[in-house]
């Protein structure tokens, strides 16, 4: 799939304020910072379609891209940031979460992991979460240019390893990196047969 158009839709601060759920929708999730925002501007050839920064916290609504007229790309805010107060970080918890489960349209989840971190206890909880509300998602390992691929290899394994201790099926694995574009490709492939699913199903 090639993205050649994606618009802004608009930031919206819970999910009955949401746009109509007419297309099918992937959403982007994980810890603050983890490149949630620049995945998607990697994905559309954007530079600044979805705000970035390299201060945790910066999405902090639900935000709606459209692409190609047929489907909808979902920017979250992230969790894990300390510096935001308790009772907001909580508060945006509820409502990434409330979007998540109850959303139609939503097609597929995207979990966003920073290839060079051990498996984080937050993370582990977000797959269990999804997992146990039936909600289906993918994992996506960012800022691969960090390490070697060596390195990114050895590191995605073990990832896997420790996830088998886990969970009897692996969900689909991607490695990525906005600077080389690693990962790009099969992305796109990846939603372009999820929509086509998608839309023959609903059809
Ligand atoms: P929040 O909106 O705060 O939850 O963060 P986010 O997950 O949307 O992260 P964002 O896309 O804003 O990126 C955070 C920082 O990581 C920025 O400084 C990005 O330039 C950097 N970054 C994102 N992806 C990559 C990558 O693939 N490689 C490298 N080297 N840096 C990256
Ligand atoms: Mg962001």
């Amino acid at each position: 799939m090639k993205i050649t158009e994606a618009e802004f839709t608009g930031s919206f601060t819970e999910r009955g304020k949401c746009p109509p759920a007419v297309f099918p929708e992937f959403a982007f999730i994980g810890r603050s910072n983890v490149g949630k925002s620049s995945l998607i501007n990697m994905l559309c050839n954007r530079k600044n379609l979805a705000r970035t920064s390299s201060t945790p916290g910066k999405t902090l609504q639900i935000n709606f891209f459209l692409i190609n007229r047929t489907i909808y790309f979902v920017d979250l805010p992230g969790y894990g940031y300390s510096r935001i107060p308790k009772k907001d970080r909580l508060r945006i918890a509820g409502i990434t979460k409330d979007y998540l489960k109850n959303r139609p349209g939503l097609t597929n989840v995207f979990l966003l992991i920073d290839i060079r971190l051990p498996q984080l206890e937050s993370d582990r909880r977000f797959m269990e979460w999804m997992a146990s509300e039936g909600i289906p998602f993918s994992v996506v390992f960012t800022k691969a240019d960090k390490l070697s691929q060596t390195q990114q290899k050895n590191h995605v394994e073990e990832y896997k390893r420790k996830l088998l201790e886990q969970w009897e099926e692996l969900p689909p694995v991607f490695i990525t990196s906005v600077k080389n574009k690693a990962g790009k490709e099969d992305l796109l492939r990846y939603i372009e047969e999820l929509s086509l699913m998608t839309k023959r199903n609903s059809s």
